[in-house]
């Protein structure tokens, strides 16, 4: 690992990792690598064993009660495919807000051609979404809102808990992108009245790429649901129509085991850790870029700009200087790694006003020091400088 980097790029993927993911992945594959579910021999139920325990630990720290109705996927992006092209058919309406990543965004507007009703629920310069946007757009046809818990653009935590309850309500779905919450905010999605909950095990759950999931609440009506593949579970062989059984229904196809057993090694040192104690040391690093980055000049500060209202993410531009040249100086000048644009999310940047070009993105991670911050406020001071 270059020690000499600093990087604040966590809200695409988390960097370093824990070493005992590392350690977990290394050791699944040299001691446990059999095909889990599959061969009945003592590796394969060693794999086994492992993907149970990553689903069981990941269920528990998600308040779902039975860990057979969390899906196993490659990634948030597909958790959310699932439950979209899962559960809309022509003719149906969906909520959804105006800061979507296009993880939600492409699947929708591909939906629409096929007769889905589409409906976004304004946001503000903060990014907030209102519950009286969103009780507004309310009808009887409505299956699904879906809005995501934080956004990757701005960190702005989203209602949830209020928009859940309107649901219920309103007896209607209610899907969330957790991809920028997992692991960073506490999730119950029985206290939060969350029908469907898409993680990533990437970003906050520290995991390795490729592992993510769906958790199906008990008003999911799963054997509605259409299938994104279907194939061999290891289980009911003798049959050629897929198991209609959780999550055998959703997991077609040999898992992610490695992934999975270095996600669950993620999710073990945020237990171990307190997600409480890591979300202060956060806050703390989001406060001192917020009041550092908003006393420069030339700086716009995009978002809450209040730590207690987002994740750790902050989006900013510096007038005079293009976010791609901001992005690529940081790198090539300071060692700062960020994502300057779009971050996936035009929808977001049409909201804030900052498309076409996007916005300059700094996400701190748990292994962030309080000394790099201050090198990036340095460095963005020395760039606002030469702007004067
Ligand atoms: C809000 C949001 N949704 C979805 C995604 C897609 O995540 P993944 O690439 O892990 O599927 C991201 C990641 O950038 C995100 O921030």
């Amino acid at each position: 690992m270059d020690s000499s980097l600093i990087y604040l790029d966590n809200a695409a993927t988390s960097w370093p990792k824990p070493p005992e993911v590392v350690q977990a992945m290394a050791s699944f594959i040299a001691e446990s690598g059999g095909n889990p579910g599959r061969s009945g021999h003592r590796l394969s139920l060693a794999a086994g064993r492992v993907v149970y325990q990553a689903r069981e630990e990941l269920a528990d720290f998600f308040g779902l009660d039975d860990p057979l109705r969390l899906v196993f996927t490659a990634n948030v992006t597909e958790a959310i495919n699932l439950a979209l092209y899962g559960l809309l058919r022509s003719g149906d309406h969906v909520i959804a807000s105006s800061m979507e990543h296009n993880a939600v965004m492409r699947p929708l507007r591909h939906l629409q051609r096929e007769g889905v009703h589409l409906s976004f629920a304004p946001c503000g310069m903060d990014g907030h979404v209102s519950l009286a946007h969103v009780e507004k757009l309310l009808k009887t046809q409505t299956r699904l809102v879906v809005v995501n818990h934080a956004s990757n653009v701005t960190g702005t935590i989203q209602p949830i808990a209020e928009i859940g309850a309107l649901c219920r309500e309103h007896n209607t779905l209610f899907l969330v992108d957790a991809a920028q919450t997992a692991g960073v905010l506490p999730i119950n999605i029985e206290e939060l009245q969350i029908d469907l909950l898409a993680f990533t095990g990437h970003k906050g759950l520290l995991g390795p790429t490729g592992t993510g999931g769906l958790l199906l609440g008990e008003r999911v009506p799963f054997e509605e649901m259409k299938l994104l593949v279907r194939g061999g579970t290891g289980s009911r062989s003798e049959y050629e129509e897929q198991p209609e059984f959780l999550p055998d229904r959703f997991e077609s196809g040999t898992p992610n085991s490695i992934g999975l057993a270095g996600l669950l090694a993620g999710l073990q040192f945020i237990k171990s850790h307190a997600l409480d104690a890591l979300r202060e040391q956060e806050t703390s690093q989001l406060a001192r870029l917020i009041i550092g980055l908003s006393n420069l000049p030339n700086v716009r500060l995009f978002g809450p700009r209040d730590p207690s209202r987002q994740v750790p993410v902050v989006s900013f531009t510096l007038d005079g200087m293009r976010v791609s040249d901001i992005g690529f100086r940081l790198d090539e000048e300071y060692g700062i790694l960020c994502r300057p644009g779009l971050q996936c999310s035009p929808a977001a940047h049409r909201t804030l006003g900052t498309f076409p070009h996007g916005t300059v993105r700094l996400s701190p991670g748990p292994f962030t020091k309080d000394r790099e911050i201050e090198s990036v406020l340095e460095a963005v001071e020395r760039l606002s400088a030469e702007l004067l």
